[in-house]
């Protein structure tokens, strides 16, 4: 009897080497993942979310802009001629959780810091028709009415420092100060402006 049909007409140690083989394959897929400095190394000058920002990313993330934005930009050459440099893991690092995404009903949003002005993203996100007139995202004029007190900008800081974002003992003892007064739209549009300004390219 050749070896092949010792496997194949034994069912247990069919499964046995069935299941060798395939941890095998996940080990290799998944261990060399743990050393890949890559995806766990920020990129240089990437700096923690200020209070501001990362209240304004809350927002961001509790509205769902997410559900229709990515912020990944792919390394195709459509893509990176209409929003510019492609994402970068690295940019992300600091960021639980990250708003890659898939889905965009909007444009992708990961090189929109700087792009227009804090007076464009108000009249935009008060009702997005007024500067878009074929747009269908929504409006969001509460966010002007809503002010944000930074009760919890600090708890939310020392939490992500417990995962590795560099805020140090100032950044959380000053955050509450920082929040305390601004509105949301304020918050968001301070987040919107900062995203993927590392990285831009001349457009
Ligand atoms: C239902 C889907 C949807 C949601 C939710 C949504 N958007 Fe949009 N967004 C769009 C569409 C579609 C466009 C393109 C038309 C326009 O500019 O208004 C757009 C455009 C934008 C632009 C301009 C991007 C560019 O490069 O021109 C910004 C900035 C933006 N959205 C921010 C936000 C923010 C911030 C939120 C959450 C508060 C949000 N969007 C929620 C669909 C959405």
């Amino acid at each position: 009897m050749k070896n092949h049909d010792i496997v194949e007409k034994n069912i247990g140690l069919l499964m046995i080497l069935a299941v060798v083989a395939i941890s095998f394959g996940g080990l290799v897929e998944i261990v060399p993942q743990f050393f890949l400095k890559q995806t766990t190394q920020p990129i240089e000058g990437l700096k923690p979310w200020n209070a501001v920002q990362l209240e304004g990313r809350d927002i961001y993330i509790r509205e769902g802009c997410h559900v229709c934005h990515t912020q990944m930009v792919r390394p195709l050459r459509s893509e990176v001629e209409r929003y510019g440099h492609y994402s970068v893991a690295g940019e992300s690092v600091y960021d639980h959780p990250f708003l890659w995404g898939s889905k965009r009903t909007g444009p992708d949003l990961a090189r929109v810091g700087g792009r227009y002005s804090d007076e464009w993203h108000r009249a935009h996100l008060y009702n997005p028709r007024n500067v878009v007139p074929e747009s269908n995202m929504p409006a969001f004029p509460w966010l002007f009415d809503n002010i944000l007190d930074g009760k919890h900008t600090g708890k939310k800081m020392a939490a992500l420092r417990s995962v590795g974002v560099p805020y140090t003992d100032a950044d959380i003892a000053g955050a509450a100060d920082a929040v305390n007064g601004v509105t949301e739209m304020e918050a968001l549009i301070a987040y919107l402006q900062q995203l993927g300004t590392l990285l831009q390219h001349k457009r």
